[in-house]
């Protein structure tokens, strides 16, 4: 089979087009014939030696796929059966989503119908378990709330704006680049905010009393502002980290956590994701009552440019591989 085997860490030019042996579910496991994955941020810090020594190298990267069951050795599945898998150690623990062939624990397979192409059904699962969570978990959201999506134009929270539009909620989102806001507004954000570190000054003025809800994906350095932008009794879930920064230094709750807000925090597995909400969403989609926000489709060969563009920040929504999207040939460096 054709993988993306990532030699080491480092940079893009370390990532390789091998033909690899197509792997044996072991007991308890199934092998999954991937159609299409998307792209995720842990696997850029995988990428950069940022993981901890879970992960050894060579390693086949990816956290997520969607596909079809190949081989079932329970018999819990059929051969053919449309499938999502994320998370429980692909691509860290054990080779993942970036390959023809993955094989993963029955634990972390759910099952759908859907007559959506595999890019866009590529795109959706990780992005949707962490939105999905985040907003009932994390924030117990509920129709006619304002929330607050800092980080807007990443995948997870454009994912978000969706789910909560579906909801019935005001959503207020950001971004660094003003050339973004169109990306915002397209999927339905109501006021999408420039960040310029100060979004709190921002959003009373549109909500002076704070939003009900907020997600933050950006990570500590806007943190304390994210709060700040948030009402008595609101909750804010800390989710992303796409500044690389996790840790709050010196942390004083007094002075830290304004009076009456909720903090919290959301981290997700498959099992967080329910068969329902996954097939309910991809129903949607078929329905035209919701869209997938997907920047981006690559064949699996041109994998370095698709981390080149996660790297760089340029995309608005999910970079997704397409596996069968152009025969190449196996590059052998
Ligand atoms: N807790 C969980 O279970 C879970 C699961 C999945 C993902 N996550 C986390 O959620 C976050 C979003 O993931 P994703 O895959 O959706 O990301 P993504 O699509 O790759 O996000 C890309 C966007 O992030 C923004 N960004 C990049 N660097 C930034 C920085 N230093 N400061 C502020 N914004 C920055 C940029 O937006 P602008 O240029 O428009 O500002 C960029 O377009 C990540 O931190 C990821 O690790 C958490």
């Amino acid at each position: 089979m054709r993988a993306a085997v990532l030699d080491a860490p480092g940079p893009v030019t370390n990532f390789h087009i091998r033909s690899l042996p197509i792997p044996e579910p072991r007991p308890g496991w199934v092998r999954i014939r991937v159609k299409a994955f998307g792209l995720n941020r842990s696997e850029l810090l995988t990428r950069q030696g940022l993981s901890g020594d879970a992960v050894t190298f060579p390693r086949v990267l990816g956290i997520e796929a969607v596909g079809t069951i190949d081989d079932d050795p329970s018999g819990t599945f059929i051969r053919g059966q449309q499938v999502a898998t994320m998370m429980g150690g692909m691509g860290r623990a054990y080779d993942g989503g970036y390959a023809e062939y993955t094989c993963v624990p029955l634990s972390q397979v759910i099952a759908f119908t859907s007559s959506l192409d595999w890019a866009t059904l590529g795109a959706i699962p990780e992005m949707l378990q962490t939105a999905y969570g985040s907003l009932t978990t994390g924030l117990d959201a509920s129709t006619g709330q304002y929330i607050l999506i800092r980080g807007g134009t990443s995948s997870v929270g454009m994912a978000t704006a969706i789910l909560a539009k579906r909801l019935g909620m005001t959503v207020l989102s950001t971004t660094r680049n003003p050339a973004k806001t169109d990306s915002l507004t397209r999927i339905g954000v109501d006021h999408a905010l420039i960040d310029d570190g100060s979004i709190a000054r921002q959003v009373r003025q549109i909500v002076p009393s704070g939003v009900d809800a907020a997600l933050e994906l950006v990570g500590t350095p806007t943190l304390h502002d994210t709060l700040r932008a948030v009402r008595v009794h609101g909750v804010v879930c800390f989710t992303g980290l796409l500044s690389g920064e996790w840790v709050v230094k010196d942390f004083y709750p007094i002075e830290y956590i304004p009076g009456g807000v909720r903090l919290t925090a959301y981290s997700g597995e498959a099992s967080d994701l329910p068969p329902a909400v996954l097939q309910g969403f991809l129903d949607d989609v078929v329905s035209g009552k919701a869209t997938v926000p997907i920047d981006t489709v690559y064949p699996l060969d041109r994998v370095r440019e698709a981390h080149t563009r996660m790297e760089e920040a340029k995309a608005s929504g999910k970079i997704v591989v397409l596996l069968d999207s152009a025969p190449s040939e196996v590059n052998q460096q």
